[in-house]
């Protein structure tokens, strides 16, 4: 499946598009983009420091859990584009973070080396600048940011390309290569979008769209998983 901002919506974490969003308060590239670190690390440092200390507010909401318990009857693999860790906390086992973990940071010289990516601990939720990453260098949010690659693109388009059943939940499809996953699908795999709005669908595939928050459309969701049981 591939999630997106709006699955963690109901729980309080506002979403980048919609009319609230977070776009409607920041440019992106001045808070999201690898040519806004360089030009104003501070300013990035305390984005993602209010970010994430908002994850302290926020719990996983109902579509989260239901997500985590479909993996008692299903081979279940979220595929994210959201950086919360609102997944991990209702109890999914296998998540890729396809734009990084708010809860991590890095190397700003060799952001993707396993050796200088770290967890930070709930009593640690800011950084600063000056702070420095395993190898000497300032440390730097674990998030990829737009003009950077996507390291676990491939593996999610493995994934996708193994699915029987596809779920879209939450997201405008409107960021690439996260959105191009859907041409990986495999045709004879049954495809569900949750969304309680229209969303321009890039793939020629056919797909019920439960136009419902995702709570309520996963508890739809769930009579079409186990119908036939
Ligand atoms: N339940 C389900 N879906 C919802 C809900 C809800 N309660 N509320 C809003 N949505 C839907 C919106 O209709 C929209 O289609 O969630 C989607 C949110 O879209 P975006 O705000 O564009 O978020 P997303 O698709 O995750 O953005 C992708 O863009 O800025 C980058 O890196 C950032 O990962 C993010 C990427």
């Amino acid at each position: 499946m591939l999630t997106g901002a709006g699955i963690s919506a109901e729980s309080g974490i506002s979403t980048f598009r919609d009319s609230d969003g977070l776009w409607e308060q920041y440019k992106v590239e001045d808070v999201a983009s690898i040519e806004g670190w360089y030009k104003n690390p501070a300013l990035m440092t305390r984005f993602y420091n209010e970010r994430r200390k908002q994850l302290l507010d926020v719990k996983p909401n109902e579509a989260h859990r239901i997500l985590a318990e479909l993996e008692k009857d299903f081979d279940v693999t979220v595929i994210t584009q959201n950086v919360d860790n609102l997944h991990e906390r209702a109890g999914s086992s296998k998540i890729v973070h396809l734009h990084g973990e708010l809860m991590k940071v890095t190397s700003s010289l060799d952001p993707n080396n396993p050796n200088f990516i770290r967890m930070l601990g709930e009593d640690e939720l800011e950084v600063q600048i000056g702070d420095k990453a395993a190898d000497g260098s300032q440390v730097r949010p674990f998030i990829v940011w737009f003009g950077e690659a996507v390291p676990e693109i491939e593996r999610a388009v493995i994934l996708t390309s193994q699915a029987d059943i596809y779920l879209v939940i939450g997201t405008s499809l409107n960021v690439y290569p996260a959105a191009g996953l859907l041409n990986y699908v495999p045709d004879e795999a049954d495809i569900y979008l949750i969304d309680p709005k229209p969303v321009p669908w890039n793939s020629g595939k056919r797909f019920t769209h439960i136009m419902k928050g995702a709570s309520e459309g996963m508890k739809e969701l769930k009579q079409y998983l186990y119908k036939d049981e």
